[in-house]
């Protein structure tokens, strides 16, 4: 990449100049066309591998879009992030680090030997094991409430009111015995209250919800500007609770790549197997990308040379 690095100034170029930045990073990488499509859940291998999305948010509220950025796709494990911050938000920053933890598990997102090495504990929310226990702390009396309650918390990031992909929920629910495996394995630890299967289908809808990567960066966004959703003005969260969001994604969002990205990109992000990757620049705004193409980490690839770019662009990184 030949953009040289700019030191971050606190504020970003004027609106006009970030509108460039941004078309200018989507028509840089329009014809990359490196990785491969997720087939593991059988509905997404049917995504078309040349939509790429872009768009920017500022906390400041003008918003920024470049090719496919309303092309809707499921959120994935982007939903980890912002299920989170609404329980942290609901239950305070001790219990929720006791109950999920904030460590990096240094191994992939689905992995059950990282339960089985940490006696059980979750270890962090952004890994599968760490999101389901979230989940099953967001307060509700029945499971049709914990999914509602969800949805409406997500929607309230977004400023919209987002819908479930039923085709992508159905398929993933068919064949996700390996989240149900890691949902009884944490019951067993005394680490998951409620019936594990309820709360894996809860946390299966939630990974189901369509977005796009505007959306992506409206949400990223309200984090970036203390829990306040720019473009409605809502507040969502507080602003010690995004902190403690953006530390845990800073360390985990990435997977057992997180160390990598902060190195290159110096962003707290979120990917999603679906290809969104979503990158929070604390004050000033957020960046969503969306391209189906992925590494053997699951990461977006083209999102996160576009990221990447754009970062150093608008000087962002936080180092
Ligand atoms: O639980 C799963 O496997 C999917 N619903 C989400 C995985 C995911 O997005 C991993 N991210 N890169």
């Amino acid at each position: 990449d030949d953009v040289d690095q700019q030191v971050a100034t606190g504020a970003l170029p004027d609106p006009p100049r970030v509108d460039e930045l941004v078309h200018e990073a989507h028509r840089r990488y329009v014809d990359d066309d490196d990785g491969t499509v997720a087939d593991y859940i059988p509905a997404l291998a049917q995504a078309d591998p040349e939509l790429f999305g872009l768009a920017v948010v500022e906390a400041a509220g003008a918003v920024h879009d470049a090719g496919d950025a309303h092309r809707l796709f499921t959120i994935q494990s982007i939903s980890k992030l912002f299920v989170y911050a609404l329980v942290v938000d609901e239950l305070g920053h001790d219990v929720v680090r006791d109950r999920v933890g904030v460590n990096n598990t240094g191994l992939a997102f689905n992995s059950v030997v990282a339960i089985e090495l940490n006696d059980g504990h979750p270890m962090n929310p952004m890994v599968n094991a760490g999101a389901i226990a979230t989940t099953a702390l967001v307060r509700a009396a029945s499971t049709a409430e914990r999914w509602e309650r969800v949805r409406e918390g997500l929607s309230a990031f977004a400023g919209r009111q987002l819908r479930l992909n039923g085709e992508v929920y159905r398929s993933e629910a068919d064949t996700n015995d390996r989240n149900r495996a890691i949902g009884r394995l944490l019951r067993s630890y005394g680490r998951l209250d409620g019936d594990p299967d309820d709360v894996v289908d809860v946390y299966t809808r939630q990974c189901a919800l369509d977005v796009d990567a505007h959306d992506l960066a409206v949400m990223g966004a309200t984090l970036a500007d203390g829990g306040v959703n720019p473009v409605t003005g809502e507040r969502v969260v507080s602003a010690d609770v995004c902190r403690d969001t953006l530390a845990v994604v800073a360390a985990s969002g990435l997977y057992e790549r997180s160390g990598e990205w902060l190195f290159e990109i110096g962003l707290p992000a979120k990917s999603g197997v679906s290809g969104g990757i979503v990158a929070i620049a604390p004050g000033k705004g957020a960046i969503g990308a969306f391209s189906p193409r992925l590494d053997a980490a699951g990461n977006s690839v083209r999102a996160r040379r576009a990221i990447r770019h754009l970062s150093r662009a608008l000087g962002l990184n936080l180092f």
